[in-house]
């Protein structure tokens, strides 16, 4: 199984090109299937669940070629509406290709998505969406069994009691070929969201209000062939910051939307890190000691993010004085904290709460990786950490994170991946 072994105490120093966002990647994949024709996505990560994607896609009849960080998929021909349980279980987030493969072939059949490291993972507002919109949906032995009331999705009015990230993408993509007008009221506002509308404006679709809480979507009948750049990854950066800080280094991060880490700099920045930002790119030096932080809460957008949550709270284990954590997102967000402690992070957890007694040091130890953030955040701890650490279960960091023990050489950092 392989492994990531770092010796840790090495200041992190350079600069860095932040790779193409994974959680915007997957929805634009989904969403080409839509277009009967070619689609082309530049700057898409060389990640494992975009790797995922692309096997569902190329399942389904559409052909796929990559070059570097360019897709290209050609859904032209699109005869399968069924998903296999190994390839959905490949990638949970594979939820988000029910709608896109509902509007093209009026049926789906995939299997429930497994929960995952984060917890249940539930799917219940997705199908709430689907079904205001025309999808008839039987659930029964672990399968989703779906057919189109009609020949196309139809437009309604659809509410949501939590802003779902993926629950949203699934409705906008289900809505951009309905027959009329979907008004979604508290929808999802992250960033990602933003890009599927814009992407989906491109290919001729009308999706008004993407970003605030309420989206209003324009049915058409046909979308066009579109290129389309997916945008940085804000939670990669943020990931990159943090193990600049961590280990009293100072990195310039480029290819940023530095607009997108409004609820994030000020907690740097609480921390005693220099940060000179632009709008594409950010630099930061850490202080000599990092001092704790007042409490995070993690939010949907604009509030702090949750996927930052685990990354963050490496940094505050290294800072004098208390910190505290409640996340409000997920409900088993914090696995990492127990391998953290390992390392000798002192860490309490009650509930959604955890506090944070920063310690002068971490120390190296083996420890393994529990889910994608989490395990970013133990490659943080042991950059930081004296003496060496070991992190397996690496394909979890490997969904998300795009050559990171790279990175991180090229930053300094004595890091390096065995068999
Ligand atoms: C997306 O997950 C991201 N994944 C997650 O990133 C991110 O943490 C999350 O949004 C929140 O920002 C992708 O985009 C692929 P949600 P998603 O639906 O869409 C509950 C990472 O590390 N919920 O906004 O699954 C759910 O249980 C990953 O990159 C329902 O109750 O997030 C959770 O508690 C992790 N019913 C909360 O809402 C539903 O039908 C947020 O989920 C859907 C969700």
């Amino acid at each position: 199984m392989e492994k990531l072994t770092i010796i840790g105490g090495v200041p992190l120093i350079g600069e860095l090109a932040v790779q193409g966002a994974k959680n915007s990647s997957l929805p634009l994949l989904a969403a080409a299937m839509l277009v009967k024709g070619k689609t082309v996505l530049h700057n898409c990560p060389d990640l494992t669940d975009v790797d995922a994607a692309c096997k569902i896609l190329s399942y389904l009849g559409c052909r796929i070629r990559r070059e570097g960080s360019t897709v290209e998929i050609d859904a032209s021909r699109v005869d399968r509406y069924d998903v296999p349980d190994d390839l959905m279980r490949e990638m949970r987030s594979s939820i988000v290709f029910l709608g896109a493969i509902a509007a093209r072939m009026n049926a789906a059949q995939i299997s429930f998505p497994g929960g995952c490291e984060l917890g249940p993972r539930p799917i219940d507002l997705h199908l709430m969406g689907l079904r205001q919109l025309g999808l008839r949906i039987k659930e029964g032995y672990g399968l989703l069994d779906c057919e189109l009331r009609s020949k196309r999705f139809v437009g309604s009015r659809i509410s949501f009691s939590f802003p779902s990230v993926g629950a949203t993408e699934n409705v906008i993509i289900a809505a951009a070929t309905a027959l009329g007008r979907t008004v979604i009221t508290n929808a999802a506002q992250e960033p990602e969201i933003v890009a599927l509308a814009e992407f989906l404006n491109q290919c001729g679709a009308k999706i008004y209000g993407a970003g605030e809480s309420t989206i209003v979507i324009e049915g058409v009948p046909v979308l066009s062939e579109t290129e389309f750049r997916v945008i940085p990854d804000r939670i990669v950066a943020v990931t990159y910051l943090c193990a600049a800080a961590a280990t009293g280094g100072e990195v310039l991060l480029t290819d940023v939307l530095t607009d997108q880490l409004d609820s994030v700099f000020p907690v740097l920045d609480q921390m005693g890190c220099k940060l000179r930002i632009t709008d594409r790119s950010v630099y930061l030096k850490a202080p000599l000691r990092l001092k704790a932080v007042k409490p995070i809460r993690t939010m949907p957008y604009p509030g702090f993010p949750t996927d930052a949550q685990a990354p963050v709270m490496t940094v505050t284990a290294l800072a004098s004085g208390t910190s505290m954590f409640v996340e409000n997102v997920f409900e088993n967000r914090y696995k990492h904290v127990s391998e953290l402690v390992r390392m000798g992070a002192n860490i309490k957890v009650e509930g959604k709460v955890a506090v944070v007694e920063g310690v002068n040091s971490l120390y190296g130890a083996s420890v393994e990786s529990t889910d994608l953030r989490g395990g970013a955040a133990l490659v943080i701890a042991g950059l930081a950490a004296s003496g060496t650490t070991t992190i397996s279960n690496l394909y979890h960091i490997d969904r998300g994170y795009e050559r990171i023990e790279q990175n991180l050489a090229g930053l300094g950092g004595r890091i390096h991946r065995e068999a």
